[in-house]
């Protein structure tokens, strides 16, 4: 499915998230300079930049792993400080991360559920129950169209790939108000990366979950996103929607020096 299949998103569609004046640094290191985001209901932002251009710090501040120097989050209306990514997501803020997405010698089920088991009570005993766990896990995989060799296998047994998939699948399982995805697609081959932004592509169809997407390929980026953030060394240099610029666009700036626009 392209772009142009899906009606692109109303002006007046409600503002989720909004980051305002983010700056962070790490010791000599000048991360983020004064970002400010904005996210809509239903809408798939692209945060694009070069390596170190402070897209992962960024959502890691989002997701309560860091904590700004300056700057406020505002998330449904409201102002937030989360201490903790488990914050974040008890609020309906999921995050894959670019490094740290599922724990390797858990089996694909367990990584599925992890933070949510399902349990059942024998003998007055609470236990973990596995094997409503594996049947929900092996269901829902499947109507994702997502191929492991078995949800029992332990994670560092599969593919970058299949790893990738199940670490999406799950953000997706629990229904979050905003997903955020850093570089989803980064370890996929041509087949699975497309089965990825297929996933995307119908989440953004039925415009219920708000996506943040970091993606270096910039025709994904035009494929499944509505609006493009560019941050370059720690700043926003561009903040467009992708009806409004190209690909040619971005090159051009990223050759022209990246002069901070609003296009
Ligand atoms: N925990 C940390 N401690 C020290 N420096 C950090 C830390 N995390 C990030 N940095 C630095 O902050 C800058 C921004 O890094 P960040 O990971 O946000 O970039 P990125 O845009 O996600 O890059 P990439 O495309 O390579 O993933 C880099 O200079 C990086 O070295
Ligand atoms: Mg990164």
């Amino acid at each position: 499915m392209r772009q142009n299949d899906i009606a692109a998103i109303s002006p007046n569609a409600p503002v989720i998230l909004e980051m305002s004046h983010i700056s962070k640094t790490f010791g000599a290191v000048t991360a983020l300079v004064d970002v400010s985001i904005r996210l809509r209901k239903g809408e798939v932002l692209a945060l694009v930049g070069d390596n170190g251009a402070g897209k992962s710090t960024l959502i890691k501040i989002l997701s309560g792993f860091h904590r700004p120097d300056t700057g406020a989050i505002v998330y449904q209306g409201k102002q937030v400080h989360f201490g903790s990514p488990r914050e974040a997501r008890a609020v309906g803020i999921e995050t894959v991360y670019q490094d740290l997405a599922l724990i390797n010698d858990l089996s694909v089920y367990h990584n599925m559920f992890v933070g949510r088991e399902y349990h059942k009570h024998v003998l007055g005993f609470k236990l973990l129950d596995n094997k409503k766990m594996r049947g929900l896990a092996r269901t829902y995989l499947d109507t994702l169209g997502i191929e492991v060799p078995s949800v029992s296998s332990t994670v560092d047994l599969l593919s970058g790939g299949q790893r990738q998939s199940v670490a999406v699948a799950r953000s997706i399982y629990s229904s979050p108000t905003i997903l955020v995805l850093d570089e989803p697609l980064a370890a996929l081959g041509v087949r699975e990366g497309a089965h990825v932004l297929g996933l995307i592509q119908n989440l953004r169809q039925q415009r219920s979950v708000s996506i943040i997407l970091i993606v270096h390929n910039y025709n994904q980026v035009f494929e499944v996103c509505d609006r493009i953030n560019f941050l370059h060394s720690g700043e926003i240099v561009l903040d467009a929607s992708t009806a409004e610029t190209s690909e040619e666009e971005l090159i051009r700036i990223v050759k022209s020096g990246l002069g901070r626009q609003a296009v």
